[in-house]
């Protein structure tokens, strides 16, 4: 039997139909509440609305769960390769040995850059942020595959996906190594994803950087762990871009920027400048949680809080635990782990932190590990681009091939001022 919620308002009365999802929770749906009662809803910064069905990634807040496609992220820890799951969030099942291989070799023929692409590279500004060089380069990809702008087909539109997933490594060790003056060093198709990233990243000519498997392991789990987290701040915005049927890379481009806010992936640059302040004396911990707790204060405490999790991030879980394996095994000591540990003992000890169910999310502890790798703070929140971007595909799929989906256009609650006569210049 349907399911249905009561709307009375003066005297009328609306009956909204409520969907169930397939775990149970429970969703009202207003889509003709307009049309019937001449009002919208007023959900500020969407808290408390679904913006689309999806089937890609569960989460429970309140439990600290996190599900890709069904498979709990714990289970995703030691055994997959990126690519795999990669495959698993864009085309919704695991890939059997001849679609993992199909796809690894369509990703290896794509990892170079076209040479028109790579000049371009040299008229930014050493300094640029590594983030607007990657959001305007996998824009103009679309200047340069424009035969793949059209993705109606799913064969083109896997050789799109595979050329973003490729190129994306391309595209952001070429940033690093140009913002250091250091020569490009090309994709080398025999190694595999994390470690032809590490490659173009730290081999210089005629010598290659030594892959410590440790490091490459753990940069296989950060882009996993970072694959996708269904509807954030990124992730809407490439569907919202996309619902108006712009192309993949455009779509993309504009998940990029999202996620450069400090408020979302670029917290784990703020993470990692808070935790060198303290380490260089300037700042205590306990004064770093006073000002986090002080509303007159800008400061937060980056890496802690999250809209959706209301619980342990289980993100921050496994990396705590994977800095303290990598830490031993490749014995590195970072001063910076030991503040990180400190700092969460003094908020989850603290009522403020408690009370507001504020706990550490995934930035927490990522950037400390990938500064083990030796990746430089201001190409932390490119690595989780990188991660995300099978996310951001799966998703663009999703809607593209919802047939109930529309171009996403939200409403508003006016509050300006009422209709007002032009005036003219001498009369203001
Ligand atoms: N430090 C101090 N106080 C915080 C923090 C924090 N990191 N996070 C939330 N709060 C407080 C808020 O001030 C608010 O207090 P109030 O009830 O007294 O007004 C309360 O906790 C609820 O927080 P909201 O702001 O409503 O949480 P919201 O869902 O809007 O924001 C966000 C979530 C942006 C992640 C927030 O927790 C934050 O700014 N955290 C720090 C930045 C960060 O780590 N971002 C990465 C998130 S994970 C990701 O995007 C990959």
């Amino acid at each position: 039997m349907s399911r249905t919620a009561k709307l009375t308002f003066e005297g009328r009365e609306i009956e909204l139909p409520v969907e169930e999802s397939t775990e149970g929770e429970l969703a009202v749906d207003v889509s003709k509440l307009r049309d019937a009662m001449g009002m919208v809803t007023l959900d500020q910064s969407l808290a408390n609305t679904a913006i689309c069905r999806s089937e890609i990634t569960f989460i429970d807040g309140d439990q600290g769960i996190l599900r890709y496609r069904g498979i709990p992220i714990e289970q995703l820890v030691d055994r997959p390769n990126f690519v795999e799951i990669a495959w698993l969030l864009i085309f919704g099942h695991l890939p059997n040995r001849d679609e993992l291989a199909a796809f690894s070799e369509n990703l290896s023929n794509n990892q170079l850059l076209h040479e028109g692409l790579r000049h371009q590279f040299q008229h930014i500004p050493v300094d640029a942020p590594p983030m607007a060089i990657l959001s305007a380069m996998l824009n103009n990809l679309a200047c340069f595959h424009q035969e793949l702008l059209s993705v109606d087909d799913t064969e083109q539109f896997a050789h799109a996906a595979a050329r973003l997933i490729s190129k994306v490594r391309t595209i952001a060790a070429f940033s690093y190594r140009r913002s250091r003056g250091l020569p490009i060093i090309h994709p080398d198709p025999a190694l595999r994803y994390c470690a032809n990233f590490l490659h173009m990243m730290f081999s210089v000519p005629y010598r290659h950087y030594v892959i410590d498997p440790e490091i490459e392991d753990a940069l296989n789990l950060i882009f996993i762990l970072h694959a996708d987290h269904e509807q954030n701040c990124s992730t809407a915005t490439v569907r919202t871009v996309g619902s108006a049927r712009a192309n993949l890379f455009a779509s993309c481009a504009a998940g990029v920027c999202a996620l450069w806010g400090p408020l979302h992936g670029g917290a784990n640059v703020e993470v990692v400048r808070m935790l060198e302040e303290i380490a260089a004396g300037g700042l205590q911990p306990e004064e770093c949680i006073r000002m986090a707790k002080d509303k007159q204060s800008n400061f937060r405490l980056y890496g802690f809080g999250h809209r959706v999790y209301k619980n342990y991030d289980p993100r921050a879980k496994i990396l705590r635990d994977v800095c303290d394996r990598v830490f031993t095994r490749i014995q590195v000591r970072d001063p910076l782990l030991d503040i990180a540990r400190k700092l969460e003992e003094l908020a989850l000890a603290d009522s403020y932190f408690v009370d507001r169910k504020l706990y550490p999310n995934v930035d927490f502890y990522s950037g400390i590990l990938l500064r083990a790798m030796g990746i430089p703070t201001n190409m932390f929140t490119v690595c989780f681009a990188i991660g995300r971007l099978p996310g951001w595909i799966a998703h663009w799929k999703e809607q593209h091939d919802d047939p109930a989906s529309r171009i996403i256009r939200p409403r508003q609650v006016y509050i300006g001022v009422k209709q007002t006569d032009y005036a003219p210049m001498n009369e203001r």
